[in-house]
């Protein structure tokens, strides 16, 4: 038995492909075409474990990927790969569209080829999971209930509405081919190995570097919080025991407004590695520009997947955020790894142009 994952070297298909050979031994072939957002140093740990088979390719190559199914014959796909920063959609949503949804759509084409060629014990076994967000629901006023798995799709960035378009492919292919899928929607997550382009990371590390923190407009979007590990656990639970064609929440209940996240990590890093002139981080805030049409307010009724799957989170916002600042402490060669020329290109393009 094997699985086959994309997206296996960003932040959260690596720490699922960790997390899953941590727990198991059932190997996985690990397809990914390694953007700007992904990075093998994430994955050191696996260098020579013969359960893990890594691929540099795209989810849009479909020779490549018949190819890998037919050789590895893997029971389940477990789709991650995407291109996944709404600021970055903003300022170039082309390749967005040719990863979130033209190659959804090959990957779909090559997996509904080779499920149908199955014997009936391994088409009756076969899975694909496609992760997708909660920013595809669009945008909560402040006291609307939290999204739930029937809430209308009203994506509102280049970004959710790639996303969108892949959830709805994947839901045609069960209503028309009857190719066995799930569908998880999750809220923000954060953790261990994330790319420091998203806020917290971002606040970290520019925390650490002495920088400003960046904060979009007046600070009072909310999102809604879940630790990755947790989200892999509900991957993980959703594959095992998931209903085919059904859709599950995934979401920590921790809606929190994106200012008091920024100063939780102040108040974390003025514990753990206090500024040499006893300042407080807080000192570093800056109010920026905000990001065109941003959304206001997510939130996630994760209620299906607990009452039918039994799944809930393992972490608390407090326990997950301390454990992260704390990983970003200890792991300063990663981060320095990722700060290629090219995030620094990134830096430069999204942040110049934002006003203080
Ligand atoms: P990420 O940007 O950190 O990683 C994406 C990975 O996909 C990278 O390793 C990249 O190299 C790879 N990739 C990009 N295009 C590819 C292609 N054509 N073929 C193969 N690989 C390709 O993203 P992430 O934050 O880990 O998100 C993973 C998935 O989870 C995405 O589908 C995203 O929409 C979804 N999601 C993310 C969050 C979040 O908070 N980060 C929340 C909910 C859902
Ligand atoms: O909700 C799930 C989504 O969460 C995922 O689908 C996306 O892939 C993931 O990137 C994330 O999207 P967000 O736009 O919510 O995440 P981001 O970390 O970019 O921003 C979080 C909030 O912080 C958002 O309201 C914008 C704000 N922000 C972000 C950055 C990078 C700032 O105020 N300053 C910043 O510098």
């Amino acid at each position: 038995m094997m699985i086959l994952v994309t997206g296996g070297a960003g932040f959260i298909g690596a720490n699922f492909v960790l997390d899953w050979l941590a727990k198991s031994d059932e190997p996985l072939v690990n397809l990914d075409v390694l953007t700007y957002a992904g990075n093998l140093d994430t994955l050191r740990t696996l260098d020579g474990d013969q359960r893990h088979v890594f691929v540099r390719g795209s989810i849009g190559d479909s020779e490549l990927v018949t190819q890998l199914l037919t050789q590895y014959k893997p029971r389940a796909v477990i789709n991650f790969a995407a291109e996944s920063h709404v600021d970055r959609s903003i300022h170039g949503p082309e390749d967005f569209i040719q990863t979130n949804i033209v190659g959804t759509f090959h990957l779909l084409e090559a997996v509904r080829a080779y499920w149908g060629e199955l014997e009936e014990d391994s088409r009756q076994n076969f899975r694909m999971l496609h992760v997708s967000t909660d920013e595809v629901y669009g945008s909560l006023t402040k006291d609307e209930p939290a999204f739930t798995e029937t809430h209308r799709y009203e994506p509102n960035s280049p970004y959710s509405a790639s996303k969108a378009a892949s959830d709805h492919l994947v839901r045609a292919y069960h209503h028309t081919y009857g190719l066995p899928v799930l569908t998880t929607n999750c809220s923000n997550n954060y953790g261990p190995y994330h790319f420091p382009e998203k806020l917290i990371p971002l606040m970290i590390v520019n925390a650490l570097a002495g920088k400003t923190l960046p904060v979009y407009g007046d600070g009072q979007q909310i999102r809604d919080w879940l630790y990755v590990k947790d989200h892999c656990s509900a991957i993980r639970r959703v594959l095992e025991s998931g209903k085919l064609g059904e859709v599950y929440n995934v979401g920590g209940w921790n809606e929190k407004p994106n200012i008091e996240i920024v100063h939780t990590i102040c108040a974390l890093l003025d514990e753990l590695r206090p500024r040499p002139d006893g300042a407080s981080y807080r000192s570093q805030i800056t109010y920026v520009t905000d990001r065109p049409g941003h959304d206001r307010r997510y939130a996630i009724d994760a209620s299906k997947l607990q009452r039918e799957l039994n799944w809930k989170p393992a972490e608390t916002f407090e326990t997950g955020i301390r454990k992260t600042v704390q990983w970003y402490l200890d792991n300063q060669d990663w981060v320095v790894n990722v700060q290629s020329g090219n995030y620094r290109d990134w830096v430069e393009k999204n942040y110049n142009e934002r006003h203080a």
